[in-house]
């Protein structure tokens, strides 16, 4: 497993792989990685010759007062899952090289950010572009792949990719969960213990949604009621949103017959949880 730093490697490296005609697959994390990120690069060793890992958190996606300076790094660790699960390049820039002076350019995502993670999280998702943008051209992957634990992050991203024509496919994994369906995320360890008792409500909450919905409820906004109730009544969080959006568009549905995705954060003390489901349409 070749470990780079550095951006003029990576390229060399890239070069010498375009030679070679292999595929290349890519998953970009932030580290500290988990099941959830190794689903994404079993499936990417599965459908391509070599396999990219990107470790960097990103400044630009994190908002004044969130965790960047807190964001939980453990590179030895990370290092060895990622040698455990055969990726054959892990790219982990610093910061300075990654951002080396003052931004000219930034993207703005003008479709699909102002709702969910989105609005919660001003320029968030201009963040997660901009350093995508610039990933995918050192990287130069075939296939990129994205967990649908950040579903909003897929729509977005899938979108990018179409309107700025980055020749490479999108491919969504499905969220891994720990045994008692909570996501796995790397923000859980913020949890304290009763809180992690806690945290498979905003799951339980979302199944019940999709009951609801099986059983005949057609209403958005008696699902969505339902949902924060149960997760009030049920948890010491606090709701930051529960959102019924049509899927990958991201827009408002009245009712629910479309495809659609039914999404959920919630505060607790230290973290910030969030969970979806996307339904399809019947
Ligand atoms: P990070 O939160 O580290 O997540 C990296 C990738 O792992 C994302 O595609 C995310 O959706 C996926 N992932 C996280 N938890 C998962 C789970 N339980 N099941 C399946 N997939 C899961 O998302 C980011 O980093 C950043 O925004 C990034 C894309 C790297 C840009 O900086």
């Amino acid at each position: 497993m070749k470990i780079i730093t550095n951006l003029k490697d990576l390229q060399e490296e890239r070069r010498t792989l375009a030679q070679s005609e292999k595929s290349v697959g890519y998953v970009a994390t932030m580290g500290y990685l988990h099941e959830g990120h190794q689903a994404l690069m079993k499936r990417s060793k599965a459908e391509n010759d070599i396999t990219v890992l990107s470790i960097f958190v990103n400044p630009l996606q994190f908002g004044a007062g969130e965790d960047f300076e807190t964001y939980p790094r453990d590179i030895v660790r990370d290092q060895q899952i990622a040698a455990q699960e055969g990726v054959d390049i892990v790219f982990m820039p610093d910061a300075s090289a990654m951002y080396p002076g003052v931004s000219t350019i930034k993207l703005h995502v003008t479709d699909r950010a102002d709702v969910l993670c989105g609005k919660s999280r001003p320029g968030h998702f201009d963040g997660v572009v901009t350093v995508l943008a610039k990933l995918f051209h050192l990287i130069q992957p075939d296939r990129a792949y994205f967990g649908l634990k950040d579903a909003q992050q897929v729509a977005v991203v899938q979108a990018m990719v179409q309107d700025l024509n980055f020749p490479l496919e999108i491919v969504p994994v499905a969220t891994v969960r720990e045994a008692d369906g909570l996501a796995k995320s790397s923000r859980n360890v913020y949890l304290s213990e009763h809180e992690r008792q806690e945290a498979p409500v905003i799951q339980q909450a979302l199944q019940q949604a999709k009951q609801m919905i099986a059983d005949g409820e057609n209403e958005a906004e008696n699902v969505i009621t339902h949902v924060k109730e149960f997760i009030i009544s049920k948890t010491s969080g606090r709701i930051d949103y529960v959102e019924i959006l049509s899927y990958p568009a991201l827009k408002p549905v009245k009712d629910v017959s479309e495809r659609i995705i039914i999404a959920a954060a919630v505060f607790f003390e230290k973290a910030r949880l969030i969970d979806n489901l996307v339904l399809e349409a019947d």
